[in-house]
């Protein structure tokens, strides 16, 4: 039996924040101090899952069949990855999770945010990350970073400035209501920056006691 249960990070921030290279670093800080570390991504995570990202990704949906969706793929990440890594003792590194279906189809497609509440009550109710880092920086700078990297662009990169500010906003909302949870990192900046930040919240907020 493990002495506690494994601490829970994700990362969230619009498309083009940059948090995909973060995650790799906190992943080898603490695999570095010898730590049980599951990295894992939503939507996906799951054979299931990564199906339904597929569709989430590609297809033209409601609204509602979008959060319902991201919803299904997380209720099997959660029983199949999350909660028994947790369980044994490992530490899960989870790129995007719930505040991300609060940004993107709340804030984003005007999903109605009590909507979200409830699917977020009954699909995990209690449990919360320990920690999540939210990058944040103008949509017009994200923009010009993906433009940058010359690759097709999914559904989600695909729209407009506004939905982006939308969910960039939603994002901050989210963040000023989970403050000992959330930390908004200023994702602009120079990336060796970036991860000294990172670096130092996750060695003040989770492993300053381990
Ligand atoms: P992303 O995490 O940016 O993956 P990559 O780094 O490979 O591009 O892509 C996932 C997309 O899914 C992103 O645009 C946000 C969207 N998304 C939602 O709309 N709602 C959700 O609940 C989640 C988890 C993701």
């Amino acid at each position: 039996m493990p002495a506690s249960r494994g601490k829970f990070i994700t990362f969230e921030g619009i498309d083009g924040a940059g948090k995909s290279t973060h995650v790799a670093t906190v992943v080898d800080l603490l695999r570095a101090r010898g730590l049980d570390v599951v990295s894992t991504r939503e939507p996906g995570g799951t054979p299931l899952g990564e199906k339904l990202r597929e569709w989430l990704l590609r297809e033209a949906m409601h609204p509602e069949t979008e959060a319902l969706l991201m919803f299904a793929a997380r209720r099997e990440h959660l029983a199949q990855i999350i909660e028994p890594a947790l369980a044994r003792g490992a530490w899960v590194v989870c790129d995007r999770f719930s505040d991300a279906t609060y940004a993107y189809q709340g804030g984003g497609r005007g999903l109605d945010k009590a909507k979200c509440l409830s699917l977020e009550d009954w699909v995990h109710g209690r449990l919360q990350p320990d920690l999540t880092f939210l990058f944040d920086l103008p949509p017009a700078l994200a923009c010009a970073r993906i433009a940058k990297e010359g690759r097709e662009l999914d559904k989600f990169e695909q729209e407009r400035a506004d939905f982006h500010a939308r969910v960039r906003q939603a994002y901050l909302e989210r963040a000023a209501s989970a403050p000992h949870r959330i930390r908004v990192v200023k994702a602009g900046r120079d990336i060796e920056d970036v991860k000294k930040i990172v670096e130092e919240t996750l060695v003040t907020h989770c492993l300053s006691k381990n």
